[in-house]
């Protein structure tokens, strides 16, 4: 297949877990570099490779591309102590890691982070039974200090101890930490954090500009998905970054004008982890259980079972707009093989008074009103996992896929059947330049 320089970016286009992960690693051997620009140990992505299951959660996919750069961009956030247990067991797999770059603008968790954390979702489920169901790695809290404008950057871990000094205190104060911290403690740990960031950390703003003008071919890696970015997710059952397609621009310091396509995973039904409404959730029926069961549906990074569902359309549709999707990776469609029915939802309708929604409502309170239309799909009863073509996979599975097209608007490029490489059906190539 005839390839062309194209720079694209990959985004969850659900609640997570799509399966972007495997994607990613898929493409990346088309690409020149894989670039991460939001979230951070929150994140879970499952790479197969040669055999081997490994579990990223700061890492870029691409990793295990030895050839390839991998950047992590100034928006993603992350927790040294993590990264090096992330980095060692990839050593000790005897991979490499000489090609990972860290941006020098990342925020920090400290441990503090972490705590607050887990603080404010023991006083949220006491004082409302509101808790939001977070991963508990300090992810909220170092994206409201980095907002707040007492961050702790990458760079600012190099700087001299008195300058260094300076900035802890001040964090100790306006915080009100000194009764949990000592100054020497944090600086301590800044110093450990400093050791383990320093064979990574550059500019990686002049790394990304210099690669775009030497023609080099970038993957942007998203992580989370669209319904959990801060500002389009069902807030506050959200994560604190943008995980929508802006996150990439923003979040590297690559302006829009460079991308050049930007695809959507999405699974061939639903899941998402942690609390919020879910319309079409199927979790304790049978049905549910049986999809969480062939799904394996458990999480990468805090081993929580998944609520599961049918696949929502009206969602696909408001990740298809909020990130301008030019195509969709539909994964774990092997999922589905021996349903006699699946449901499709293809609209919502208010419980009280009866009105039809196509749209997601920004009210929560709405959408606890509203509930599933569903069309009904005949199954394929026939296993897909050995499918080589789009064209072997069984008429009724096609439909499916092709029914899922017209109500997202929006065409399925990839299909995967399976968790190995070779079980993904290619009906046009993300990186090949023209527009369907
Ligand atoms: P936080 O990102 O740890 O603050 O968690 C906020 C919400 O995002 C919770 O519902 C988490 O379960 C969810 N979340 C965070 N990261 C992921 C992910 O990588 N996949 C799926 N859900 C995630």
């Amino acid at each position: 297949m005839m390839m062309m320089m194209t720079h694209l970016i990959v985004v969850g286009a659900q609640w997570g877990d799509e399966g972007k992960a495997k994607v990613v690693d898929q493409l990346a051997e088309f690409a020149d570099m894989v670039v991460r620009s939001q979230g951070g140990s929150n994140a879970g992505h499952t790479v197969k490779f040669k055999g081997e299951t490994f579990k990223f959660h700061h890492l870029p996919s691409g990793l295990l591309y030895e050839e390839k750069a991998c950047v992590i961009g100034p928006g993603v956030v992350l927790a040294p102590h993590f990264l090096k247990e992330e980095l060692d067991s990839i050593h000790a797999k005897g991979y490499s890691t000489k090609n990972l770059k860290i941006s020098d603008r990342c925020h920090i968790t400290f441990p503090y982070h972490v705590a607050q954390d887990k603080q404010q979702e023991t006083l949220r489920s006491s004082h409302n039974g509101s808790k939001i169901g977070t991963t508990g790695k300090g992810i909220g809290p170092t994206y409201m200090d980095k907002v707040g404008r007492m961050g702790i950057r990458v760079a600012d871990l190099f700087e001299s101890e008195i300058t260094l000094k300076t900035q802890l205190q001040t964090i100790l104060t306006q915080k009100e930490l000194t009764e949990l911290f000592t100054l020497e403690t944090l600086y301590t740990l800044a110093l450990e954090y400093k050791a383990i960031l320093a064979p990574y950390a550059c500019d990686t703003l002049a790394l990304l500009q210099d690669a775009l003008k030497a023609g080099k071919q970038l993957l942007f890696e998203g992580a989370q998905g669209t319904l959990l970015d801060v500002d389009f997710g069902t807030y506050p059952f959200v994560t604190s970054s943008n995980a929508t397609a802006g996150g990439a621009c923003t979040g590297t310091g690559v302006g829009p004008s460079k991308i050049d396509a930007t695809l959507g995973v999405m699974k061939a039904y639903l899941t998402r982890v942690g609390e919020g409404p879910f319309p079409t959730e199927l979790s304790d029926t049978v049905v549910g259980e049986r999809i969480c069961e062939i799904g394996v549906e458990y999480g990468t990074t805090t081993g929580r079972k998944r609520r599961v569902g049918w696949f929502d359309a009206v969602i696909a549709r408001f990740g298809v707009e909020v990130n301008g999707l030019d195509g969709i990776a539909l994964t774990k469609l092997d999922v589905l093989d021996s349903f006699e029915t699946i449901d499709v939802c293809t609209g919502y309708v208010h419980v009280e008074t009866g009105a039809h929604y196509d749209r997601l409502p920004t009210s929560l309170a709405t959408l606890s009103q509203l509930k599933p239309v569903y069309e009904t799909h005949q199954g394929w009863l026939a296993d897909t996992t050995a499918c080589q073509t789009f064209e072997a996979l069984p008429p009724n599975c096609q439909a499916y896929v092709k029914r899922l097209e017209v109500l997202m608007d929006c065409p399925v490029w990839m299909v995967s059947v399976g968790p190995d490489r070779e079980q993904t059906l290619m009906r046009r190539h993300p990186f090949a330049l023209e527009k369907v």
